[in-house]
């Protein structure tokens, strides 16, 4: 399973590859807006320190739009996978970019049938957003469980990238699901470390150490 970082945080992402457990970066309009830096600046910058696909996401709606921007974000490094969201003009454009070989992360998931519709586009990734689903009193990871199903029924390439990731239990059970990726805020990243018996048996194991260190002397 692919663990992508949902950031546009320099700092963060690079203590988590620090880590050796990054396959990819994905970024969206609000992550740069807390970040408060451009696009343009932020992707290269991403790309030279994430070695693997760093998704970046158009703002336009209109197919026209969207493949105008997608291609300029495309250029800015050979990894960049275009960001689209699920809207019928997206699909337009996904399957435009199939075609000149641009990767693509179809965004805004909520449903099986939108998975079915973006993955018939040609889309590289498809983006549903568990967290979100939640929210509303619904169960997200059924929804990983669903189109998991419907694209290994039908052999399609399209990779199912669980989003909208809020606790390490959403990391669990979509890799129990087969989901081909996860992408996680690097706070969530780091719970996925944590076990108290690892603190505590590593706090005995110091512990016990230093006695020997003093016995042996
Ligand atoms: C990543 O591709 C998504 O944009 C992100 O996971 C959404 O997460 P949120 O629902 O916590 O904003």
């Amino acid at each position: 399973m692919k663990l992508f970082i949902d950031s546009a945080d320099l700092k963060e992402i690079k203590d988590c590859v620090e880590m050796g457990v990054v396959d990819g970066c994905t970024t969206n309009p609000s992550l740069l807006a807390k970040v408060g830096r451009k696009i343009e600046t932020v992707i290269p910058e991403i790309c030279e320190i994430v070695d693997g696909p760093v998704s970046a996401e158009v703002v336009a709606i209109d197919a026209e739009g969207i493949l105008k921007e997608g291609r300029v974000l495309a250029k800015l490094h050979k990894n960049v996978v275009v960001k689209v969201p699920l809207i019928a003009e997206g699909l337009k454009a996904v399957k435009v970019f199939t075609k000149e070989g641009i990767k693509t992360n179809v965004t805004l998931c909520f449903s099986a049938n939108q998975a079915l519709l973006a993955a018939k586009a040609g889309a590289t990734y498809i983006s549903p957003f568990i967290g979100r689903i939640d929210d509303t009193s619904h169960e997200g990871m059924k929804l990983i469980e669903d189109i998991v199903a419907i694209y290994e029924n039908f052999g399609f390439e399209t990779q199912v990238l669980t989003a909208s990731v809020r606790s390490p239990l959403h990391v669990v059970q979509a890799a129990l699901l087969g989901s081909h990726c996860a992408t996680i805020p690097a706070s969530i990243l780091k719970l996925l470390l944590k076990h108290p018996l690892t603190d505590s048996g590593l706090e005995k194991f110091l512990e016990d150490t230093k006695k020997n260190a003093e016995k042996a002397k």
